[in-house]
């Protein structure tokens, strides 16, 4: 194992109800407030109108930044900095998926920020200070609501870029609030949480063994919970231990004495960069072709991820052929629960292939299960085309 240190200071309120604590944050963190939130979704099924109820019967002065898109832009947070410093905001609160919390720490870190908020993004910078921030959850799949990072896409240059930028005060995820997840976004989160296990899993640190039962944990969870939800989009446990999964998945917990790796996502990063594709959907189709285009580096955790994983029988099967069954398994359950395959159904061909590459890789290469330079990146987007 390897020597580590861990902190991670966010407050999670989870469970049913639990919106009523946002009261006592008010108290704590001050009456002027900016509200982020994204297209709508929240209006639609009743969470607006609860949150500025309890603020409004709390005294608070309310300020929006509205229509975060999903794969979130610099544009939109640079106006959310405007309105903050315009309006003397004391905190911020995101009402949303990923996209919005992202949005909200960008935010939060950019208005104490002299220069563009995007040298964060870029490694010109590093986030020092911030606004606080509290987090109400929609939607299962990121980790944003208890780690410090923030993915944000600078539309205008084509790049998308993740940095290390505030971890929330608090964060509240109530299960229901997850119900109205329409199913492609159901499908998209689990593929997510299941690619964040895998991304620090797949390592080749040796005697790892709690990491690596946590991990295998999280993933029979979701494969476990994930036909139960998609079947009943309101059954309360499955969309509970869905949620906690997503969060357990990306909140440090696994990266404890772990080499990790983290290349599949900054391939998917390049393609939502140039087409402005879903997340979870762009890591269906690339993750399946990570493994099989790096499993020989280290047969045997493949083996065991395809034993303890999914149950795959070594018996008269060579070591490479279970790990193979393992992957093979890997791609039919994300056909099973109706996630994309190829690269193809977004309508993406091979014309933007060099520029993917390229902008996976702006700093040199990535990964650390097998280190990937761009000709090693396109020949993983050409098995997704
Ligand atoms: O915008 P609204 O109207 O709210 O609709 C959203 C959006 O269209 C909708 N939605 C969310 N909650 C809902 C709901 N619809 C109905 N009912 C609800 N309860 O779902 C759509 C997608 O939302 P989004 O926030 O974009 O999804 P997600 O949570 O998957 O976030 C994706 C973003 O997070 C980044 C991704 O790259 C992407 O930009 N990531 C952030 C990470 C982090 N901060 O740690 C790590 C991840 O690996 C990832 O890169
Ligand atoms: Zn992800």
């Amino acid at each position: 194992m390897n020597n580590f240190i861990y902190r991670n200071p966010t407050e999670l309120i989870f469970g049913k109800g639990q919106l009523s604590k946002l009261a006592e944050k008010v108290e704590a963190y001050g009456r002027k407030i900016l509200l982020v939130y994204g297209g709508g979704s929240i209006k639609r099924f009743g969470l607006y109108d609860k949150v500025m109820s309890i603020l409004g019967e709390h005294g608070c002065q309310v300020a929006e930044l509205a229509g975060v898109e999903p794969n979130p832009r610099l544009s939109t947070v640079q106006k959310g900095i405007e309105l903050c410093r315009q309006q003397q905001i004391d905190w911020i609160l995101a009402v949303g998926g990923g996209s919005v919390i992202d949005a909200a720490k960008a935010v939060a870190v950019g208005v104490p920020y002299d220069g563009d908020v995007w040298d964060f993004y870029t490694r010109k910078a590093a986030a020092r200070d911030a606004l606080p921030l509290g987090t109400i959850l929609t939607l299962a799949a990121t980790g944003s609501e208890m780690n410090r990072g923030s993915v944000i896409t600078n539309w205008e240059t084509k790049e998308k870029y993740g940095a290390g930028t505030t971890f929330p005060a608090f964060s509240i995820l109530d299960p229901e609030h997850t119900y109205s997840v329409p199913r492609d976004q159901t499908v998209y989160g689990i593929c997510d949480m299941l690619s964040h296990v895998f991304e620090q899993y797949f390592s080749h640190t040796p005697e790892i063994p709690l990491q690596t039962r946590i991990a295998e944990g999280i993933m029979l969870t979701v494969i476990e919970n994930a036909e139960r939800v998609l079947a009943d989009p309101e059954d309360y446990d499955a969309r509970a231990n869905l949620m906690y999964c997503g969060t357990m998945a990306l909140n440090g917990t696994l990266a404890m004495g772990v080499e990790t790796d983290w290349a599949t996502h900054s391939i998917e990063h390049a393609v939502s960069a140039v087409y402005d594709i879903p997340h979870g959907g762009g890591l269906s189709i690339i993750f399946p072709n990570w493994m099989k285009y790096v499993y020989r580096e280290n047969v045997s955790r493949f083996k065991q991820f395809a034993e303890r994983v999914w149950q795959v029988d070594p018996a008269g099967k060579s070591d490479e052929e279970v790990a193979l069954e393992g992957i093979a398994r890997t791609r039919a359950f994300f056909d099973r629960i109706g996630a994309p395959s190829r690269l193809q159904e977004y309508e993406i061909g091979d014309e933007q292939l060099d520029l993917m590459a390229d902008k996976a890789v702006p700093y040199g290469p990535i990964g650390r299960f097998k280190q990937l330079k761009v000709d090693d990146v396109r020949e993983i987007l050409i098995q997704s085309l």
